[in-house]
């Protein structure tokens, strides 16, 4: 068996930053309320007239992970697209991706796991490149929400919470055993499905359906967010447990835990469980808001980018989300 290691990391956001104060101009909210239950003050959306979507966010960040890998392009194998908000209904953003970067005709999947989407992903790929299937693949977390969020009063318990952005990793294949993804860890409650969802449209519910009834607005997201947050802390620590303890590891070998950036109060309850320093937890929530798929690979990035995470470091990488399904990764880097 090979091991499969991150050789190149790229990010990208949109220039345009709304702030906390912007959005109190388009609802009732404000920034001392958004502060204190999230922790974000700020986070960028696609400007309205833009052409940027999730897939050409992906492939900014995609080139510059190719480029941090030192690979040719057509080294690529293998496309892992993780998205909740795909440019199309179908095709997904895998195979747009192929096309924007003139990749040759690999295989190219998307992973609809919300903000689980890049550990699972990375799982995925995971599994190909410890088989020996693949040698480098490119996997991928982007979201474009502004487009799709109810600005209005009516929606401020979830728009104010997510950004737009996207990032990449190379995942490469490796014959140390010592360092690399040690483990993935993936976990779903289907019951809990519609606590946190865009019903709509879907096949069943169509276009007619809703467009027949003006109080429909399934094609908005909702969120139970106090269901959410009490089910995420106690998933959050119970993959990463599940992770270490796989690993013959425990809370105090971890170096830098990178968690899914929901929010930053669930983060630093985390932390707290975990008796976690500052600086072996990255957060950037407060930045960008909730980025979904994209959240883990951004702050990867970024940490990594700060020189926060070095040779040998042991890396912890958790997400809960919608589905709810959550997960963890631990990477000996
Ligand atoms: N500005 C001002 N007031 C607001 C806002 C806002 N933006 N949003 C809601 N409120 C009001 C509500 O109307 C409510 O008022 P009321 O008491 O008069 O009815 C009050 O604030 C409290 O609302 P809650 O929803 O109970 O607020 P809560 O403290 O639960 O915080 C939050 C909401 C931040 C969303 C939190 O529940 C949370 O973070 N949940 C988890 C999110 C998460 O982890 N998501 C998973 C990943 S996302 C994915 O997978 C796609």
């Amino acid at each position: 068996m090979y091991t499969s290691r991150i050789s190149g990391l790229g990010h990208f956001v949109p220039d345009n930053i709304v702030t906390n104060d912007d959005l109190s101009k388009l609802m009732d909210t404000n920034d001392e309320w958004i502060q204190e239950r999230t922790g974000i003050k700020e986070r960028r959306w696609i400007e309205n007239g833009s052409p940027e979507t999730s897939a050409s966010m992906g492939a900014k960040a995609a080139n510059i992970a190719i480029e941090k890998a030192g690979i040719d392009k057509d080294e690529i194998d293998f496309i892992i697209f993780a998205t909740l908000s795909p440019d199309m209904y179908f095709p997904g953003c895998g195979v747009q991706i192929q096309e924007m970067l003139g990749l040759p005709t690999i295989g190219a999947l998307d992973v609809r796991n919300q903000c689980s989407g890049f550990v699972y992903a990375l799982s995925v790929a995971d599994q190909f490149i410890k088989t020996g299937m693949y040698q480098n693949i490119l996997v991928i977390g982007s979201e474009f929400h502004s487009g799709g969020l109810d600005v209005t009063t009516r929606g401020r318990g979830v728009s104010v919470i997510f950004g737009d952005g996207a990032g990449a990793a190379i995942l490469n294949r490796s014959d140390d055993p010592e360092r690399g993804i040690l483990s993935t860890h993936l976990h779903s409650e289907g019951k809990h499905a519609r606590e946190l969802t865009v019903e709509g449209p879907s096949i069943a519910h169509w276009v007619p359906e809703i467009l027949n009834n003006p109080d429909d607005l399934s094609y908005y997201p909702y969120m139970n967010g106090t269901f959410v947050f009490k089910n995420a802390v106690v998933r959050f620590s119970e993959v990463i447990m599940e992770g270490l303890q796989t690993n013959g590891l425990s809370p105090s070998d971890i170096d830098m835990l990178i968690p899914h950036q929901a929010n930053l109060r669930i983060s630093q309850f985390v932390q707290k469980k975990f008796s976690l320093r500052d600086d072996q937890v990255y957060n950037n929530i407060q930045k960008y808001g909730n980025t979904t798929a994209a959240s883990i690979i951004i702050a990867l990035t970024e940490a990594h980018e700060k020189g926060k995470i070095n040779q040998g470091d042991l890396l912890v990488l958790a997400a809960f989300g919608s589905g709810f399904t959550w997960g963890s990764v631990i990477i000996r880097w």
